[in-house]
């Protein structure tokens, strides 16, 4: 609206003086009804008021002006401030010469006051909304002309829809609701009186006031462009009000015409800025008739995005109406589609209301998208991919990489993205532009500098190039184990980036240890393991003890059968059977028990690094600097509930000509065989941390819930209760997985450089899910089940009794999860407490369909895929899910540095053979001379070290805005008492929990988990500090 001197100029325009014209108008009207007398007697723009009413007076113009009203504006709608500019026709009817309009009599000024219009709110107004209202009054009249007489009393509220008016000199505004906010009723006479024909508008009506308060978010963006062209133009339009248009949308449906009520539309004008909170208003005056706000329309005016956090619409009698968007809303000048919010209130599909209806499919087919073309930055369209852009053969051919995902390759899809195909390979994607993921899954720009991504991108961008041209010697070890804890002491002298500022600046998290800022030497945090016990890492009960609480407590597993052997096809791979013999065995539990015995009391536990990784060997041996064997650990289940380390067989099946090569290593008393020990847990080591971060990491929590992400946006819409309730354990994984495309995964990215399978991870990581993965073990107890590290028992505290009572991660983790079950389970059955909804639920169903056919593709003919019929299902699947994100992830994440970041305890890669593998008398004299050497050969390269090192300390921390689960109650669970009591009692659980492993880390017969120079067990403990503190389950996968 223009109003003010600042509008003095553009008076002249057509908006203007149609807005001048409706607003003559109005005051006419009431100008006679209130005083007798009329407007232009008090010699205000006689002129203009001239115009209006020729034009009202003229029945060709008339017809016009309807016809254009009819058009534009349609003929169930309230017309608005907004539709005023679309209506060239109205512009310009006082243009009497160009129109050829006949202007005569002013007598349709009578029929108008006849009609009754009475604006809607009576009470003192500013000029802005008597324009409005006159403009409304004008328009209406055009649309409606046809009168009609009522002998209905004026205090009976007549449910009519909008727009049609009813005479009497009565208006018609239906009224079922009141309130503080509401007018109270009373008869409001607006009238005009003409000559000898009096007209009295009289009506009882309810308006309610409401106040609508956005709440935007200042950006990196809008910080840096506070100068620049489209700055200047946006706070051009937030001078005039103009910011952020909105719409409130009825739930309800015209009863009338069983269509869609219309929208009241208003424009926010900015109001305060405080922090990064920029909050802008709308006041809207909304009908009595207009029923329960139930969406939103936002249509940003600004050039560019905006970050739109809520908006709060206060004003109706049954309280605030909030409605949480927390997403981008693009620019109207990039795309005309407005966005839509529904309220926080949830529904089931069934349950939605009739008004809404129709904008919920619309809204998830806008998601869906139309599975064409390469997707732009900003969009929001949820599509499914295999993994076809790992290289980029077009400018490097040795980054050829297969497609994984697909019957060659089974894997879980990706977020589509649609960029052309390479030129050499028509079957892989360029990796040209960025990384698409959908605008809201995105984060970086909101949170300056505290997400561990934005500092993860700066460790790929600056640090390890400059890594690289520290270290010259790609191939170059470290020369003494010293030389290892140097870089904890002294550290690494890097280039500088004098152009980006300081190391500090760029990577403050992990600089944070120098004090002389003025250097640019990397030097790492002595990890807590090491802070401990320098030794830990050398130690076999240590080793043995990481199994159970370390980084990977997810692969050890109870010996069922024995002998063990191979399933491996023995005409490709050799014989079955394993060289650990039971001889071997009863060697090393001598007086304790035979080996059978030990087999049936469920004492003898196993890493097995056999069967999955012998197929491998061959072609990874292919390739520079990298080795493997297929391995086999052995572990008994000491009296004091430990376990204890008896024997690794390492195995190199037939090749080059050469047969099976197959060893096994026992703790020794003498020295050759205690270096040989020790060479021998260097390779499992490796064995471990590319199991660990390839599956135990990436592909079980990472890789496999964006699929539950990306089918979640298309079939749930956002007002349904599982969407919801799932919303906060998906945020932001999508772009980290879109960040581990870019540079951990990808084709000579730090996963292929840096861990022994080089360029075959990938490819690995395939076999595992194709063999291995299954949804219902994603579940902790059907999981530990599977391992033989527990059976059902009723009796025991969480339905399990666990093979090593001792077993941290089960033993927080089975806590956790039933913690997890109980909300999950209240949640559902608030919602679902008929259980055939669970079956009628079309958007559930199709979610889960898609889920299991299309996410997971390759797996789709699995029987094993629970299906969603009773509210139990639900609830196993969603806990599965929740628990993958939350616990399962923390658990295998947030220890990495604790762990890792002192390299030898958990090497990425074995870079040389067993020294006795080949007899080479070369290697065998350096072996005997300086074992040590063919240790720290064995070890990962300073470069791969270094790399390494860094990420996993980024990768291990904690942001300063880290989500917590449970924690934080989501906006629209306040929304029900039920399920807000329900959260209430989640909350204090997961408080009450960490108190439970507090005691636990302080009870000295847990052995596994506390004990001399041990870092206590804290890794599922659900809160946490920022940094790397070794705790923390945040509830998504956001690093
Ligand atoms: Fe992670």
């Amino acid at each position: 609206m223009i109003r003010g001197d600042r509008a003095n100029g553009m008076r002249k325009s057509f908006k203007a003086e149609c807005d001048t014209k409706a607003f003559l108008l109005w005051l006419r009207i009431t100008w006679s009804g209130k005083r007798g007398d009329n407007f232009e007697s008090a010699g205000r723009k006689p002129a203009e008021v001239r115009a209006l009413n020729e034009l009202l007076s003229n029945p060709e113009s008339v017809t016009k002006a309807r016809a254009e009203l009819a058009r534009v504006i349609g003929g169930n709608k309230k017309v608005e401030e907004i539709d005023v500019s679309n209506l060239p026709f109205l512009h310009s009817v006082d243009m009497k010469d160009r129109m050829g309009i006949a202007l005569r009599k002013p007598e349709p000024l009578i029929e108008l006051a006849k009609s009754g219009y009475t604006p809607a709110h009576t009470k003192t107004r500013t000029a802005k909304s008597l324009l409005v209202e006159g403009k409304h009054l004008l328009l209406a009249t055009m649309l409606k002309p046809q009168l009609h007489q009522s002998a209905l009393p004026a205090k009976i509220p007549l449910l009519l829809p909008k727009p049609f008016l009813h005479g009497s000199g009565h208006a018609a505004f239906p009224v079922h609701s009141s309130s503080l906010f509401t007018k109270p009723n009373k008869q409001v006479r607006v009238g005009y009186k003409h000559e000898s024909i009096k007209s009295i508008a009289s009506v009882t009506q309810q308006t309610t006031d409401v106040k609508a308060v956005l709440t935007v978010k200042q950006t990196v963006v809008d910080f840096w462009s506070d100068i620049g062209l489209e700055r200047g133009l946006d706070d051009f339009t937030d001078l005039f009000g103009k910011t952020l248009l909105l719409e409130l949308v009825s739930a309800e449906l015209d009863p009338k015409t069983g269509l869609e009520k219309a929208s009241i539309r208003k424009y926010a004008h900015k109001i305060d800025h405080e922090g990064e909170d920029i909050k802008y208003e709308a006041d809207f005056v909304v009908p009595p008739d207009f029923g329960e706000v139930g969406a939103i329309f936002v249509e940003n005016e600004h050039h560019k995005e905006m970050y739109l956090h809520d908006v709060v619409l206060d004003g109706f009698p049954t309280g605030p109406v909030h409605v949480t968007c927390d997403s981008w809303i693009h620019s109207k000048f990039d795309n005309k589609k407005k966005r839509l919010f529904f309220t926080n209130k949830s529904y089931l599909p069934s349950e939605t209301p009739n008004g809404l209806k129709k904008l919920r499919g619309e809204e998830l087919q806008t998601l869906r998208g139309n599975d064409n073309g390469e997707r732009k930055k900003g969009e929001r369209i949820y599509d499914y991919d295999v993994y076809n852009d790992l290289g980029n053969p077009d400018s490097d051919p040795e980054t050829a990489r297969p497609v994984i995902g697909g019957k060659q390759h089974p894997y879980p899809r990706r977020c589509r993205t649609g960029r052309p195909r390479t030129e050499s390979d028509p079957l892989t994607e360029t990796r040209s532009g960025s990384f698409y993921v959908p605008r809201d899954e995105e984060f970086s720009e909101i949170k300056m500098g505290t997400f561990s991504a934005k500092t993860l991108k700066s460790v790929f961008h600056a640090l390890i190039p400059s890594l690289s041209s520290a270290i010259v010697d790609s191939d170059l070890g470290f020369p003494f184990l010293s030389s290892i804890d140097a870089l904890f002491n002294e550290g690494i002298n890097l280039p500088s980036i004098k152009q980006q500022g300081s190391w500090k600046d760029v990577l403050p998290n992990l600089f944070r240890a120098i004090v002389d800022e003025t250097k640019d030497v990397l030097k790492f945090e002595t990890p807590a393991t090491m802070e401990r016990d320098r030794f830990f890492w050398f130690r076999d009960e240590e080793f043995a003890r990481q199994t159970l609480s370390g980084l990977n407590p997810c692969s050890i597993k109870l010996v069922t059968e024995w002998p063990l052997r191979s399933k491996l096809d023995p005409e490709i791979y050799g014989t079955q059977e394993s060289a650990i013999t039971a001889e071997m065995v009863e060697q090393e539990i001598k007086g304790f028990m035979t080996c059978e015995q030990a087999v049936k009391a469920q004492k003898l536990f196993i890493l097995d690094y056999h069967d999955l990784f012998l197929p491998f060997v061959s072609k990874i041996r292919e390739l520079k600097g990298t080795t493997l064997y297929g391995s086999r650990t052995l572990f008994f289940l000491t009296h004091e509930g430990t376990l204890r380390p008896l024997a690794i067989e390492l195995t190199r099946p037939p090749m080059d000509g050469k047969p099976q090569w197959k060893e096994v290593y026992r703790p020794a008393w003498h020295s050759t065989g205690v270096w040989l020990w020790r060479l021998a847990k260097a390779h499992v080591l490796a064995h471990e941390s590319g199991y660990h971060q390839l599956i135990s990491h990436w592909l079980r929590t990472h890789c496999c819930t964006e699929p539950y992400i990306i089918a979640a946006n298309r079939q749930l819409s956002e007002m349904h209760p599982i969407y919801r309730l799932l919303h906060p354990h998906f945020r932001y994984t999508m772009e980290i997985n879109a960040l581990a495309r870019q540079f951990l995964i990808s084709a000579k990215g730090v996963i292929e450089t840096s861990f022994f399978p080089g360029k075959y991870s990938m490819e690995l990581s395939s076999a595992v899910y194709d063999q291995e993965w299954r949804f219902d073990y994603e579940a902790l107890p059907k999981d530990l089940i599977k391992r033989g590290m527990a059976v059902e028992d009723p009796s025991a505290p969480n339905g399990l009794k666990l093979t090593v009572e001792d077993y941290p991660y089960a033993n927080d983790g089975l806590v956790l999860w039933d913690i997890i079950k109980e909300w999950v389970s209240d949640y559902v059955n608030h919602y679902y407490s008929d259980p055939s909804l669970i079956v009628s639920d079309n958007e559930l169903q199709a979610w889960w369909t898609e889920v299991r056919t299309v996410g997971h593709a390759d797996k789709k003919d699995e029987p094993w895929w629970p299906v969603l019929q009773t509210p139990q299902d639900l609830v196993e699947t969603l806990t599965t899910i929740i628990w993958i994100v939350s616990g399962h992830h923390a658990a295998v994440n947030f220890g990495q540095y604790t762990y890792a970041g002192y390299f030898p305890n958990r090497p990425t890669t074995a870079r040389m053979n067993m020294p006795t593998e080949d007899q080479n008398d070369e290697i065998l004299k350096l072996f005997w001379e300086k074992p040590e050497v063919i240790l720290l050969t064995t070890f990962p390269s300073q470069i791969q070290a270094t790399t390494v090192m860094a990420i996993l300390d980024v990768l291990s921390n904690h942001s300063p805005d880290e989500e917590y689960l449970g924690q934080e109650i989501e906006p629209a669970w306040t929304e029900e008492p039920v399920i807000n009591a329900a959260f209430v009692k989640f909350n204090g659980r997961l408080k009450e929990f960490e108190g439970i492993i507090d005691e636990r880390n302080t009870d000295i017969k847990l052995k596994n988990r506390n004990g001399a120079g041990i870092v206590p067990y804290e890794l599922l403990k659900p809160f946490s500090d920022p940094g790397v503190t070794g705790k923390g389950v945040p509830y998504s996968i956001s690093i």
